[in-house]
């Protein structure tokens, strides 16, 4: 993990959030390269999710929502966490965590927890509160989405009538959602501002069972598909005692990151209880009239709620590699990269001058002109050659374009090196294009 969040750290991936005041717990922000690894995280998402469907829907909906759906959606009485206090230290732990023994000691203000002394734990509501208008009097108070699932039940009347999709049919939403966790940690597992990619897949009740297995598998399947190995996966089902108030059955996806086995995707039979809730608390008919079976019916909800931060950690966890490789004046040298999958990579193509040079420069900038339109690329001429390369291996970008000086003077040909194999090879800059379309998988 230190090596992750120093990688992400030195490259302007993921550093903290105000750093220079000495940064906010629970809150990362993502440099030029996270942002765009965090994009492509969430289009491999709507790529699979939505646009190779026919049946799911997209929206996006405000953060701000009426206090009455978090009345109905059963977040102000039960999105609670047991908090406990050291009565010595005043630090304040998830109670699970203090029974499991897994506080963190730096949470811990002496650094030893083994010294702490546990009050009796009390229930304490994750929901960020805030007010609307100019005055912070009572009946102004509004909450920041804990999660983006209930637009999507509020708005399901108004999206299915206008998208014309008939259940079972999903809408699904990437966006921003706040939790007052009481123990951010682990680099950007466990934030208070996260983003998430959910979707509402509202079907016939008696199908329900069978949909939430095609979504199980068809999640597990997208993770393997974006580069996250079979061995470091697994699905777990929630005991009884762990299932959400909304929650008929619920199986998590599990990774196994450095700190241990942990969700990244939540998958729930949610039943009616959203659309049910939400009808009677606003007075609204929210049941569906399935015309080809003349049935009128509250749908059932299967929903894959995943976390975009989440899911960029794994990928890049994963992706992480450090090994001896050949170097350039013989022997070996280490080779710390990123075999992050092709459509993940924030920079897909790097275009380098075998160095500064007047001669070569012009028609550096040229190659990278060429390939702008078509692919995420960098331009970069600072630095050694070898540097240059170990950069572009440490942010995962599957292929480096250099321009030396038998490009300029002899075959108009670049050196094409591949990051997985490192095999080089010369390519044609007129054939350039056509020869990367090919190799990239995006
Ligand atoms: N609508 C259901 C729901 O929100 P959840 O399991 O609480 O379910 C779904 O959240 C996903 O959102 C999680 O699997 C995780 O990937 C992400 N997530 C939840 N809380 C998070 C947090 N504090 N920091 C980062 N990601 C979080």
């Amino acid at each position: 993990m230190r090596e992750i969040t120093e990688l992400c750290k030195r490259r302007g991936i993921i550093f903290q959030s105000s750093e220079i005041y000495g940064g906010l717990r629970g809150a990362w922000d993502f440099g030029p390269l996270g942002a765009a690894l965090k994009d492509n995280v969430k289009a491999a998402w709507k790529r699979h999710m939505i646009q190779l469907r026919g049946d799911v829907v997209q929206l996006d909906a405000s953060v701000l929502m009426h206090p009455r759906v978090w009345e109905a959606s059963g977040h102000i009485e039960n999105f609670t966490d047991p908090l406990t206090e050291c009565r010595t230290c005043n630090a304040r732990f998830r109670a699970d965590q203090v029974t499991q023994g897994d506080a963190s000691t730096y949470e811990c203000p002496r650094s030893d927890y083994s010294l702490c002394e546990f009050g009796e734990p009390r229930q304490f509501n994750l929901l960020f509160q805030t007010h609307v208008g100019p005055t912070q009097e009572s009946g102004s108070e509004v909450w920041l989405r804990p999660e983006t699932a209930q637009a999507m039940f509020v708005d399901f009347a108004h999206v299915q009538l206008t998208s014309r999709q008939k259940v079972p049919f999903g809408i699904a939403q990437v966006g921003k959602s706040f939790r007052n966790e009481i123990t951010p940690r682990n680099f950007i597992f466990r934030v208070r501002e996260f983003e998430q990619m959910e979707m509402e897949y509202f079907v016939r009740p008696g199908t329900d069972e069978a949909w939430h297995e095609y979504w199980i598998k068809h999640r597990w399947d997208w993770y393997t598909r974006y580069g996250l190995r079979a061995e470091n996966l697994r699905i777990r089902p929630h005991a009884s005692d762990e299932l959400s108030h909304y929650a008929k059955r619920t199986v998590d996806v599990e990774y196994r990151f450095p700190f241990a086995w942990s969700e990244l995707e939540g998958i729930a039979n949610r039943t009616d209880f959203d659309l049910g809730a939400h009808a009677e608390t606003s007075g609204k008919d929210l049941t569906y009239y399935d015309g080809e079976r003349d049935e009128r019916y509250l749908p059932y909800v299967i929903e894959p709620a995943a976390g975009v931060d989440r899911a960029a950690l794994a990928f890049l966890i994963d992706a992480y590699r450090d090994e001896q490789a050949p170097a350039a004046k013989g022997g070996t040298e280490r080779r710390v990269w990123l075999q992050l999958h092709h459509a993940l990579a924030p920079v897909k193509v790097a275009v380098l001058p075998l160095s500064r040079n007047e001669k070569l420069v012009p028609t550096a900038r040229e190659v990278a002109d060429l390939l702008r339109p078509r692919f995420p690329i960098e331009y970069d001429d600072a630095a050694s050659i070898g540097k240059r390369y170990r950069r572009q291996d440490e942010i995962g970008t599957p292929f480096c374009v250099t321009v030396d000086f038998e490009t300029v003077e002899d075959d108009r040909a670049v050196t094409v090196r591949d990051r997985d194999t490192m095999t080089q090879e010369r390519v044609a800059i007129d054939q350039l294009s056509t020869y990367l379309d090919e190799r990239l998988d995006l």
